[in-house]
């Protein structure tokens, strides 16, 4: 029999035969009951580090590694004791090494922070030396919780509302801020029409009657809608630290209107002022 193949296709067998050869016969097994033993595998010169992040070994103290040989296949847990702060950081969920200084950096990236109705999730790092020995963390401390938002709405308070929608976005304000009560927040109400009316400015309110009755006194203005120029006068007058507007919070505003603006023309222009303080701008038709 006569086989024939041509150039191209040889060429493609030659090509693809330069992969790596898997031996089928030394293969070793490593094993550990730890949880996620084996997420992350780190070869060194004369061993594996293998990690088990999900591995709880105390009330507080999650995430293991090991060291293992493949001349008698066995796996032993490197001595560390981790610093009061890494609480349940699952430790070894990223390890990585550098092969020319001998050196794994292995991390812990789940350390919750109960910070009011959200947690916050920080990481620590250890440089590991080629001994296995743990260096100092970093960082070796907690981000705080970080101060939470500013809040300013702005209602379309013009003519073209009626009374029972009014009393709709009223109600929804009341109801948004009543809901967020315990997280530090603080928010202003303001109304636009011809020209806006601030009703508040940024305000932390300590009981659902002091905001019932603060946001029961607001009335519909019944002019005209200028959006731009009211979402001009929030940014400009609203958000500013003389009216307790605090540095280095989320600012958020909400703008709740039935539509066209008379100054649709300067929407532009007024979003961009508001994304130049960094304020993020929702709105509620
Ligand atoms: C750490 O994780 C364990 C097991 O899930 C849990 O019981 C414990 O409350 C956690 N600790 C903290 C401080 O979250």
């Amino acid at each position: 029999m006569e086989w024939t193949i041509s150039v191209t296709t040889l060429l493609s067998v030659l090509h693809a035969a330069l992969c790596f050869n898997i031996d089928p016969v030394a293969w070793k097994t490593l094993r550990s009951a730890a949880a996620g033993f084996g997420y992350q595998v780190v070869q060194r010169q004369s061993d594996l580090l293998i990690s088990a992040p999900l591995e709880q070994y105390s009330q507080n103290g999650r995430g293991k590694i090991y060291t293992c040989t493949t001349s008698s296949p066995n796996c032993q847990n490197i001595e560390f004791e981790a610093p009061g702060f890494a609480v349940n950081m699952s430790l070894g969920l990223t390890m990585k090494s550098d092969p020319t200084a001998q050196n794994t950096v292995v991390c812990g990236p789940t350390i919750p922070n109960d910070c009011n109705s959200i947690t916050m999730y920080n990481g620590v790092c250890f440089e590991m030396d080629h001994s296995s020995t743990f260096g100092t963390p970093r960082p070796d401390f907690i981000q705080a919780c970080p101060p939470q938002a500013d809040i300013a709405f702005l209602l379309d308070g013009s003519i073209s509302v009626s009374s029972r929608d009014f009393q709709t976005m009223k109600k929804f304000v009341k109801d948004l801020i009543q809901s967020l009560l315990s997280i530090d927040t603080q928010f202003s109400v303001s109304q636009f029409s011809t020209s806006p009316q601030v009703h508040f400015y940024c305000t932390k309110f300590s009981s659902s009657t002091s905001l019932d009755t603060t946001i029961k006194e607001i009335s519909k203005l019944g002019g005209t809608t200028y959006t731009a120029k009211a979402i001009k006068h929030v940014v400009e007058k609203v958000f500013i630290p003389q009216r307790g507007s605090r540095q280095n919070v989320k600012k958020v505003l909400i703008v709740i209107t039935d539509g066209q603006s008379h100054d649709r023309n300067h929407l532009h222009s007024a979003a961009q002022l508001a994304e130049s303080k960094n304020i993020v701008r929702f709105a509620i038709g």
